[in-house]
């Protein structure tokens, strides 16, 4: 038998791979992109720098930015042969599916790309930056095809951020609407070795194009324990209805074993930072529901702490991004597709970066099935 190491389950605190993308100091509670901090990335700079950076390991200056916007702006168009299946896209699943069908769209996209065992560096990123910039296009048009809506077209005059807020709702955000989702993009572009980015790694190791990896990891994001949480989590908000019922309304849910989403992190043990920068940005927004989440917030982390004691549950980014979201307008079935509009730029630079090396992901299982080997017995009558 050969010797071998047992990883925890989930693999948790176990690294797998060197990068100088970024990190999460989960007991700290801080993470950073390159030798940057996260959240002040996200109050200081917009999507479309910070995507250089995670890109070319460089903020950058104002020329290289403007050849940049308008190298992402020449790879918005959905192609002709995508555009046309489009509605049959649309119209294949119920309002979760936009993943679903954005993974599709990309599949047919990335289907005569090259993989990038041998394939160059300039090709591989001309890949991964036409799967970045042509995806929120997808997932808007996804959604205005849907309900039944024109497609709105992206503009090159437009940030990211107000971009994307632009072809979902064909209306142009305000200053202050365009700064909330720029921040919540910029915030979440990239966080460690989680399921989708790990996923996508995976696929590229074995030599894959950039967007099979993508796919892959499109796939993990459509679970709830990852990337599906700030739609469920306003969802929450509304069953619980008042913050008297919250105690109540936890006990319950803790009693049957369910998970309260927007609360607990794989790997942080204090305050997700980006739940307190959301927090925070939809304070400035105001209204009635970020009054109410905060309510309902202490009383939740109250009632975990005491429900589930020693584990340390505190809010993480999908309670607040929910709510930012709400108040921005985004409908919320789109709640999880913004999320991938951010996060398809982190998964294309780890794709990147995972390209270069050439290790194959390859750990093993412990079987723990019958006694081998079984005789194989005689086919019955
Ligand atoms: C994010 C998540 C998947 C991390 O899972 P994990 O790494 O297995 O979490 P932990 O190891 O810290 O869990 C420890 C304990 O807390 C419980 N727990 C964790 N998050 C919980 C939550 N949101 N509600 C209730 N209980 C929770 C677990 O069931 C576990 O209980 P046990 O020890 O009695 O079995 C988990 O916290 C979760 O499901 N949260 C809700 C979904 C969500 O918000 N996802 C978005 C993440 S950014």
């Amino acid at each position: 038998m050969r010797e071998s190491l047992l990883a925890p389950p989930g693999l948790k605190d176990v690294i797998v791979a060197d990068t100088e993308l970024g990190d999460v100091h989960g007991s700290a509670g801080f993470y950073h992109f390159r030798q940057y901090s996260a959240i002040e990335l996200a109050e200081k700079r917009t999507f479309e720098e910070v995507w250089h950076l995670m890109f070319t390991g460089r903020l950058p200056d104002p020329g290289e930015l403007a050849t940049f916007r308008a190298e992402i702006a020449a790879r918005q168009s959905i192609p002709p042969e995508v555009a046309a299946v489009m509605p049959v896209i649309a119209a294949a699943g119920p309002e979760r599916a936009t993943l679903a069908g954005l993974r599709t769209a990309l599949s047919l996209i990335g289907a005569g790309f090259p993989a990038s065992w041998g394939a160059d560096g300039a090709t591989l990123r001309e890949n991964a930056i036409t799967i970045a910039a042509v995806t929120p296009p997808i997932l808007a048009a996804l959604y205005r095809i849907r309900t039944g809506h024109d497609v709105v077209e992206p503009r090159a005059d437009l940030s990211a951020a107000a971009n994307w807020l632009w072809m979902l709702t064909g209306t142009e955000p305000t200053p202050e609407h365009e700064e909330a989702i720029n921040r919540y993009l910029v915030c979440t572009i990239d966080h460690g070795f989680n399921a989708s980015t790990f996923t996508a790694r995976v696929v590229a190791s074995a030599g894959a194009d950039v967007a099979s990896a993508i796919c892959g990891a499109i796939g993990t994001f459509t679970g709830p324990l990852h990337g599906g949480a700030p739609d469920r989590a306003l969802d929450a908000l509304d069953e619980i209805g008042s913050p008297d019922r919250v105690r109540e309304w936890v006990r319950a849910k803790v009693a049957s074993g369910d998970r309260i989403m927007g609360f607990g992190h794989a790997v942080y043990r204090t305050e997700d930072p980006r739940a307190r920068m959301l927090r925070g940005i939809g304070q400035n927004l105001g209204g009635p529901l970020i009054d109410f989440a905060v309510q309902v917030e202490a009383e939740v982390v109250q009632a975990l702490a005491e429900f589930k004691p020693g584990r340390d549950l505190h809010t993480n980014v999908e309670f607040y991004a929910g709510v930012v979201m709400e108040q921005c307008g985004i409908p919320r079935s789109m709640f999880t597709p913004t999320f991938a509009v951010s996060r398809v730029v982190g998964w294309t630079a780890q794709v990147l970066e995972q390209s270069a090396d050439t290790k194959i992901f390859r750990p093993l299982a412990r079987y723990v099935g019958p006694p081998v080997p079984a005789p194989v017995p005689p086919r019955g009558r």
